[in-house]
C-alpha cells in the first residue's frame, strides 16, 4: 500500500524545519534547526549555503529516524523563504559565494539607476513586481559583477542560480535537477507571470545569460528523485512552492476574494484574485497564488519584512523578553498603548511604502515606558501594518474583505489575534494546523502523488480552531491608526 506520509520541508529566513504530515494533517514527527545570520555591512544580509543544506537535510534525518519502524513516507514537499539567491558551479557544486537573503538592500542604488532610466513599467507590467532589492535579478546581476571570473564562467554555461528551492533540488538529487516552480521563478524579477517563461527583455535589462536559470515545473510535478543527505533512502520530490504561495495551499485559499497572512519572520498577506493577474494601484505585487497543470492562479501580495523579526529583536538585542510568548502577556497589561509606536523599519519598508532607506523609530516614550508599552508596539506595528496591507487590497479590487486566515509562529499570541481583528476591522481566523505553510508543501506532493484528487478534496481538511471579530470602539481604532501613520513618517524622515 502506498503510504499517505509526506515529508514535508520548511526552508525558512531564519531555520529548516522538517514535517511529517499524514493525508488528514497530522503531525508525525517534526523537527528544526536555526541557522547563522551573517550581517557584513549595512543592510546586507547573507547565509551559508552549506550549513542550510547541512541544517536541512540534518532535520529530515531527525524527522525520518521519528517514525515508527515499518512506516514510510511516499515523498517530499519543499516550501522555502523566497528570492534569496545562489550561484554555485553546475560541476563542483560549490557556491561562488554566500546567499545574498531576501532581507539585502544592497542592490538599492542599482534599483532606483534602473527606475530613473524609465524600465519599471516593463518590470511591472511582465513581472507583477516592483523594482526593489527585496527580488533576486539585482542580486544576481551583483555577484556575476562582483565574483572574479563569475561572469566569464556563466557564460560558458559553467554557473548556475536558483532560489533556495533549487539549491535544495539540486544537493537533494546529486546536481541531477536544475529546477524550481513557477511560484519562485516568479519572485526573480526575470520570470513573466503572463507567458509563464524567462522574459528575454528582462534578462537583457539585468544582464542575465539564460542559461544560468533552472526549469520552471507546477507546482505539484515531478522534481526528481531525493537520494543525498536522507541516509540512504530515496524519496521522490513532488511539490514545491514559495513558503507564501505554499501557505496559500495550506490555508486552502482556492477561491478568489479569500486571504491568508503569514506571520514569521516578515508577514505576507495574499489575495486569491482567480486566473486574473490583476494589477495594483496601489503599489501591492501581482504574483502566482500556485500553478497546477499548467492552470495559473495569481494573487495580489503585500510584504511586510519585519513581523516576528521585531520580537526577536526584543529578545536578542534589546534584551527585554526572554522568550517571544512574553509579549502576549506584557502588550495585555496595559489598557491602551500610551501613545507608544514601533515602526520596524530595520530593513525599510515593504509594502505599500517600498522604501528600502527607511529605517526604524520608537516614538511616544515618556519617563512612564518601559518593556510593556515597547512590546506592544512591536505587536501593534504587525497589525497597523497587516491594516495598510488590506486596506490597499480593498481598493484595488474595489471589494469589501471581511474575513482573513492567519497562521506563521506569532499568531498563538491571542492578545495578536483580538488585535488584529479590531485594527484591520476584519474576522481573524486561525487554523488549527496553524503549520500551513510546510502543511502546504506536503499538500502539493500529496496531489502529485494521488494522495488527494483536487483542491476541493484539499479543502475539506482545513479546520477552524479560533477567530476574533473586530470589538474596538471606532474612534479609538482611527486615533491608533493616526498615530502609527505619524509614525511611519518619521522613519521616512533621514532616509534619502
Ligand atoms: O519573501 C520572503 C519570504 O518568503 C520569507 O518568509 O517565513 O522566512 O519570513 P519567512
Amino acid at each position: 500500500m502506498v503510504s499517505e506520509f509526506i515529508l514535508a520541508i520548511d526552508q525558512g529566513t531564519t531555520s529548516s524545519r522538517a514535517i511529517i504530515f499524514s493525508r488528514d494533517g497530522e503531525i508525525k514527527a517534526s523537527a528544526q534547526r536555526e541557522f547563522d545570520q551573517h550581517f557584513p555591512a549595512d543592510g546586507w544580509v547573507e547565509h551559508d549555503p552549506q550549513q542550510i543544506w547541512e541544517v536541512t537535510s540534518a532535520v529530515c534525518r531527525d524527522c525520518l529516524a521519528q517514525l515508527p519502524k515499518g512506516q514510510q513516507v511516499a515523498g517530499i514537499g519543499i516550501t522555502n523563504q523566497r528570492e534569496t539567491t545562489l550561484v554555485w558551479d553546475k560541476s563542483s557544486g560549490e557556491p561562488i559565494y554566500p546567499a545574498i537573503v531576501w532581507q539585502d538592500r544592497r542592490t538599492a542604488q542599482q534599483c532606483r539607476k534602473l527606475a530613473q532610466q524609465g524600465h519599471e513599467a516593463l518590470v511591472r507590467d511582465r513581472t507583477g513586481l516592483l523594482l526593489d532589492p527585496y527580488f533576486s535579478a539585482t542580486k544576481l546581476a551583483w555577484i556575476l559583477d562582483k565574483v572574479e571570473g563569475a561572469r566569464d564562467r556563466a557564460s560558458r554555461g559553467e554557473l548556475a542560480f536558483g532560489t533556495i528551492d533549487t539549491w535544495l533540488i539540486w544537493k537533494f538529487t546529486g546536481g541531477k535537477v536544475h529546477a524550481t516552480d513557477a511560484t519562485n521563478a516568479a519572485r526573480t524579477l526575470l520570470f513573466n507571470i503572463h507567458t509563464q517563461r524567462w522574459d528575454e527583455d528582462l534578462l537583457k535589462l539585468f544582464d542575465i545569460p539564460e542559461g544560468i536559470l533552472p526549469d520552471v515545473y507546477d507546482c505539484a510535478a515531478d522534481f526528481g528523485e531525493a537520494q543525498e543527505g536522507l541516509d540512504g533512502r530515496t524519496l521522490p520530490i513532488a511539490g514545491v512552492a514559495g513558503d507564501q504561495h505554499a501557505a496559500m495551499i495550506g490555508q486552502a485559499c482556492f477561491e478568489p476574494g479569500m486571504i491568508k497572512s503569514t506571520y514569521g519572520t516578515g508577514c505576507f498577506a495574499l489575495l486569491h484574485t482567480g486566473q486574473k493577474a490583476q494589477m495594483s494601484d496601489n503599489r501591492l505585487l501581482t504574483t502566482l497564488a500556485y500553478r497546477l497543470n499548467g492552470e495559473v492562479h495569481y494573487a495580489l501580495e503585500g510584504s511586510i519584512f519585519i513581523a516576528g523579526a521585531a520580537v526577536q529583536w526584543l529578545r536578542d538585542k534589546l534584551g527585554i523578553i526572554q522568550q517571544a510568548s512574553e509579549t502576549e502577556a506584557l502588550a495585555a497589561s496595559l489598557d491602551s498603548n500610551r501613545g507608544v509606536y514601533l515602526v520596524p523599519a530595520f530593513t525599510g519598508l515593504g509594502a505599500p511604502h517600498w522604501r528600502p532607506d527607511a529605517r526604524a523609530v520608537i516614538c511616544g516614550l515618556t519617563r512612564d515606558s518601559g518593556r510593556a508599552e515597547i512590546a506592544r508596539a512591536a505587536l501593534e506595528a504587525v497589525c497597523y501594518q497587516t491594516h495598510d496591507l488590506l486596506e490597499a487590497m480593498a481598493k484595488d479590487t474595489q471589494q469589501t474583505l471581511t474575513s482573513l486566515r492567519v497562521d506563521g509562529g506569532m499568531i498563538a499570541n491571542n492578545w495578536l489575534l483580538q488585535t488584529l481583528a479590531d485594527i484591520t476591522g476584519m474576522t481573524a481566523e486561525r487554523p488549527a494546523i496553524t503549520e500551513t505553510t510546510a502543511l502546504g508543501a506536503a499538500r502539493l506532493a500529496g496531489l502529485q502523488l494521488g494522495l488527494f484528487s483536487s483542491l476541493e478534496d484539499i479543502a475539506q481538511n482545513w479546520t477552524l480552531e479560533a477567530k476574533a471579530e473586530p470589538a474596538i470602539e471606532p474612534e479609538l481604532k482611527a486615533d491608533m491608526i493616526k498615530g502609527w501613520q505619524r509614525a511611519v513618517e518619521r522613519s521616512l524622515l533621514d532616509a534619502e
